[in-house]
């Protein structure tokens, strides 16, 4: 019998998941080492590892990380100006108030993916500087959304900040792959 020594197993594993790289859908060993420091790991790792779309380049996961963030808000924006019932009248306004701050929100990171999408290199410093600003806007329309909903509690109360925070803290990943697609490019020039 032929036994195969456990490292040359290891070094057969490490090849065999490392050399293909999917065409579409997210390079899981790009999405970890980018991941790694941003502000949510693991929620960053979780949720651009499933991404469906292709990322396989620090651009294409910024745009990933951006829209990734833009479609959380939106199902929370539906969610919140449809399901929610059983407030007073002022969490109700608080509501409102949230619901106008995630439209906002989903503007600002619309326009950034429309960025990301055209970046060219005579104006990515420019372009770069646009979508860090946008998505900093989204971020604090965010914020305010959830500083909306100070002191309220209550169990529909909590599952709705907690969607919200959600939102926040993809969208601060989404700002980290921006920050970080902007220093790559600044260390290849
Ligand atoms: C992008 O990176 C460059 C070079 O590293 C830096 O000078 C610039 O401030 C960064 N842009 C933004 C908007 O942070």
């Amino acid at each position: 019998m032929v036994t195969i020594p456990f490292f040359v197993l290891n070094i057969l594993l490490f090849l065999s998941s490392s050399a293909a790289t999917p065409e579409s859908g997210a390079d899981h060993d790009l999405v970890r080492s980018s991941c790694v420091h941003a502000s949510y790991p693991s929620l960053c790792f979780r949720t651009l590892s499933s991404y469906s779309g292709p990322a396989n380049t620090p651009r294409e996961l910024a745009q990933a990380a951006v829209k990734v963030s833009l479609s959380r808000a939106r199902k929370v924006s539906n969610y919140l100006s449809t399901s929610v019932t059983g407030y007073n009248k002022r969490e109700r306004v608080a509501l409102s108030d949230c619901v106008e701050q995630i439209d906002e929100s989903m503007e600002e990171l619309s326009k950034t993916l429309g960025e990301l999408k055209h970046l060219r290199g005579e104006t990515f410093e420019f372009q770069m500087s646009n979508a860090q600003t946008w998505v900093s806007a989204a971020l604090t329309n965010e914020d305010t959304c959830l500083d909306g909903f100070e002191g309220v509690d209550g169990k529909v109360k909590s599952n709705v900040k907690r969607k919200i925070t959600n939102v926040a803290k993809v969208t601060s990943n989404a700002l980290y792959m921006i920050n970080r697609l902007n220093e790559s490019r600044g260390r290849h020039r």
